[in-house]
């Protein structure tokens, strides 16, 4: 989708669709109104049925006028950044659903955001909100048509130009980020999600290794080797560095979990819970389109991204709860479940990530435990770590763009649940208990001083239908919430 600014005009024509968004009360002046230069269109319409309550959307066609498209944005002291997204994602699902191609928006006015954030929030609904994943639709009559552009009228329409470029950079991100989590674990697989993170050598700053089989055996890396023993697809680790800031020093590492089918292996996952399962690779897919948003805008930071990639499958090769595995860092694991694979591979790569890197800070995502979908749901991702400073750091990031998190607390006595009778450590608990805690706790267990937190998207990488801007399936967490904390990092 285009996204465009203009200082403030209402001469649209009678073929534009134009976007005016409402609060409650609006009708007695209260918050924003309906501007001047629009009210010989609005006067056209009957607009008494409208209550700009939050999720009410019109659409409104006029003889020899614009045709409107109001969308609600509910009590006006009630109005956030969230808000405006949800409010602008209604309105282009509207214009999808008509076919409409163009829309002419005109940003509210409001008391508590500045026009610049009103339309950073808009813009960002706008875009995420104009998604579907439809490339296995035959017919293309059945699909929406996602709208081509969006112009916005702004008091400054220069200032307003350059934040839609970023905005347009970061969400087209989030949605390659979407597609790649959707696509087929047949297509999406260790193999192909490496020769994607490859091709972000292609731009400034970027250069990218991918370590094969042999490569791992040599690095002794058991645990994602054990991991991916019976998949079809051969395993891989993509090392990926964007060096945006030569002169300093500092830098940030992500490290995302790419399992790119979950069956559970052995200890295979029953119906109803594998059906979803190619999403296991949302945390690699956040990590890929994060360095390549942060490539794009061009910024002034030093990253990495280590991507653990293969798939837990079963067969006669499979690994084997009661094995036990070394893993790079040498602490040898007793595999209690095999289908808490995902802190096995993450544990190789953190310990790979903090020696042999060594960033200035490591911060994890993984779609690691069931029990982070039943605590948060799908509205909230679950955040450990023993820094106050990363901890700070996200859930400021996550207030802002929404992609919000929460923290929960890494006691060292949790550690007393993953002792092994045989080996060092057991990759499950001998409780039921604490899942997400526990999880968290293991992989603790491989990182030794650097600055490090782990986000658990299990819940938020993958919604179970539309909620505003984010879509049914494949949400694309984690790209926003990353570009925000290293603009806010000092890396
Ligand atoms: N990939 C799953 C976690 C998951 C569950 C993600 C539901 C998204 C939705 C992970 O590998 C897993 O299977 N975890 C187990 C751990 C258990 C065996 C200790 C779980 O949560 O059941
Ligand atoms: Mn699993
Ligand atoms: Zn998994």
């Amino acid at each position: 989708m285009k996204l465009t600014a203009r200082e403030t005009r209402y001469d649209f024509s009678e073929r534009d669709t134009v976007v005016l968004f409402l609060p409650e009360g609006y009708q007695d002046g209260k918050g924003a109104v309906i501007p001047e230069g629009i009210s010989h269109i609005t006067n056209q319409a009957n607009l008494g049925f409208f209550k700009g309550k939050s999720g009410e959307c019109a659409f409104i066609p006029l003889a020899g006028e614009p045709a409107l498209i109001i969308a609600g944005l509910g009590k006006p002291d009630e109005i956030t950044r969230e808000t405006l997204r949800n409010a602008s994602a209604s309105a282009v699902d509207t214009a999808r659903k008509k076919k409409i191609a163009a829309l002419e928006i005109i940003p509210p006015r409001l008391e508590s955001l500045g026009e610049k954030d009103v339309i950073a929030a808009l813009a960002e609904g706008m875009y995420l909100g104009n998604y579907g994943f439809d490339r296995y639709k035959t017919s293309k009559d059945d699909v929406d048509a996602p709208a081509q552009s969006a112009r916005f009228n702004s008091g400054d329409a220069s200032g307003a130009a350059k934040l839609l470029r970023e905005i347009s950079i970061i969400c087209s991100n989030t949605l390659l980020c979407r597609d790649l989590i959707n696509e087929t674990s047949e297509r999406a697989n260790p193999v192909s999600i490496a020769a994607e993170a490859k091709k972000l050598a292609r731009l400034k700053g970027v250069s990218c290794t991918i370590l094969d089989r042999r490569d791992l055996e040599k690095l002794g890396m058991g645990l994602l080797l054990a991991v991916g023993r019976a998949g079809q697809h051969p395993p891989r680790m993509a090392v990926v560095r964007y060096a945006g800031n030569p002169r300093g020093k500092k830098s940030l590492a992500l490290v995302g979990k790419g399992i790119t089918f979950d069956s559970g292996g052995l200890n295979l996952k029953p119906s109803g819970h594998i059906e979803d399962m190619r999403s296991d690779m949302s945390g690699a897919a956040a990590c890929i389109y994060t360095i390549k948003a942060a490539a794009e805008l061009g910024l002034k930071k030093n990253l990495y991204a280590v991507i653990p990639l293969c798939e837990n499958m079963l067969g006669g090769n499979s690994y084997r709860p009661g094995d036990v595995y070394r893993a790079f860092n040498g602490t040898t694991v007793e595999i209690g479940n095999t289908d808490a694979e995902g802190r096995l591979i993450l544990a190789d790569a953190l310990a790979y990530t903090e020696t042999r890197l060594k960033p200035d800070y490591i911060i994890d995502i993984a779609t690691l435990t069931g029990a982070c979908l039943v605590c948060f749901g799908e509205i909230i991702a679950g955040l450990l770590t023993p820094s106050d400073e990363l901890a700070g750091a996200l859930h400021t990031a996550g207030e802002s763009t929404g992609e919000r998190l929460w923290r929960l607390p890494l006691y060292a006595d949790y550690a007393e649940d993953i002792k092994s009778d045989i080996a060092d450590m057991t990759n499950v608990s001998s409780t039921r208990n604490a899942g997400t805690i526990i999880g968290a706790t293991f992989l603790n267990a491989f990182v030794k001083s650097t600055p490090w937190a782990h986000i658990d998207i299990a819940g938020t990488s993958w919604g179970s239908k539309q909620r505003g801007y984010r879509p049914k399936n494949a949400t694309g967490y984690g790209v926003r919430l990353f570009i925000e904390v290293i603009h806010n990092l000092e890396i």
